[in-house]
């Protein structure tokens, strides 16, 4: 007999975005996102707007991601959500709509780990793309994480380093605050590095013991640096804006590729996986090139739409377990702390 082919509508809500997609196997059939703009004037996400704006974008959204992928709801063998980490009051409605489903169309639920997610979005078939090779490290930087993980399956992974502070997201955005640049800084501080000398200015990089991180040390540098320079001369920022987010982007492309270095020679493993809104970052992407020729090294860098929070990762996590039988039970909560 023919194997049956598996759809799974996966839902994600974990921060400020609400997402849905549609996998056939491992294969994405449609991948819809609404960000929400609503957190810009603000300069972060609002966890209070961030839960109405999950609860008025969540059916246009799931609507879509089933109209897109040209299937009927019927079709589907089972739902896949993110169970956590992320915001409480974000997580809940996810979770809250996709038990509702399960429950109506009488499908298997299947809880999904949001970091998982990150990780095994590189198992998402596409062309021109590689799928790493177990065991793999995974880089997983963004505006809520980041960690370093060593992936030994589909299920096994262990988190070998971690930040103790501020993700590294975090760091690029705070400090295009601290320069008047709107929120989400990271993209505009990667868009004027790439125009100004990263050596002009130097940041220390912090000391931590092992393969965990620390970035709040580097926002207060850069805060201080910023101040002084302003005091003497009021026009600072705008006469030197590339060279300043070169230079920031230098010294955290240095953190992360330090502990990646000490990561390879601890674990012996050279094959890295990136993921997470940073991994866009063009600075990150480059280092991780060179560092294949440099060292030897095999690196994978998802396509964009996967690095960012996206529903297709908790898609692929879902048609996993899917195959592993490891459905959620109907009392199944959100769990804003959830670890891998
Ligand atoms: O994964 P993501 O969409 O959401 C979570 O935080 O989970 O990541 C968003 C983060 C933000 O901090 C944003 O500034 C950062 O990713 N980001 C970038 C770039 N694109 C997005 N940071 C540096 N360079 C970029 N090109
Ligand atoms: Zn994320």
């Amino acid at each position: 007999m023919a194997s049956q082919n598996i759809y799974i509508l996966a839902i994600e809500s974990s921060c400020d975005d609400t997402a849905a997609a549609v996998l056939k196997n491992d294969t994405l059939l449609s991948n819809i996102v609404a960000t929400q703009e609503v957190h810009q004037k603000f300069g972060g996400v609002v966890p209070e707007l961030a839960s109405r704006a999950h609860q008025q974008n969540i059916v246009p959204v799931i609507h879509q991601a089933i109209a897109e992928a040209n299937i009927d709801k019927k079709d589907i063998s089972a739902i896949a959500f993110t169970k956590g980490p992320g915001l409480m009051g974000s997580l809940l409605v996810g979770t809250s709509f996709a038990k509702s489903l399960a429950l109506g169309l009488n499908i298997p639920l299947i809880e999904v780990n949001h970091m998982q997610a990150h990780i095994l979005a590189h198992f998402i078939k596409e062309e021109n793309f590689d799928t790493p090779e177990f065991p793999f490290l995974a880089l997983t930087i963004s505006g809520g994480h980041t960690q370093i993980v060593k992936v030994d399956s589909h299920f096994e992974m262990e988190v070998i380093g971690q930040t103790i502070d501020d993700a590294v997201g975090e760091a690029f955005d705070k400090s295009a605050k601290i320069m008047g640049l709107p929120y989400p800084g990271g993209p505009l501080i990667d868009k004027y590095a790439q125009l100004g000398d990263p050596k002009a200015f130097k940041f220390t990089k912090p000391k931590v013991e092992g393969l965990n991180f620390s970035f709040s040390g580097l926002k207060t540098a850069v805060l201080y640096f910023i101040q002084k320079q302003v005091k003497e001369n009021p026009n600072f920022i705008e006469e030197n804006r590339n060279d300043i987010c070169a230079s920031i982007q230098y010294t955290i492309i240095n953190i992360l590729m330090d502990k990646l270095k000490l990561a390879v020679k601890q674990t012996g493993i050279n094959r890295i996986a990136i993921g997470g809104g940073v991994s866009a970052n063009s600075g990150i992407r480059k280092a991780l090139k060179e560092a294949e020729g440099k060292y030897g090294w095999k690196t994978y860098v998802p396509k964009f739409e996967y690095t960012t929070d996206n529903a297709a990762m908790i898609g692929i996590v879902g048609y996993y377990k899917y195959l592993a039988k490891e459905f959620s039970d109907l009392s199944v909560t959100a769990q804003p702390r959830y670890k891998i």
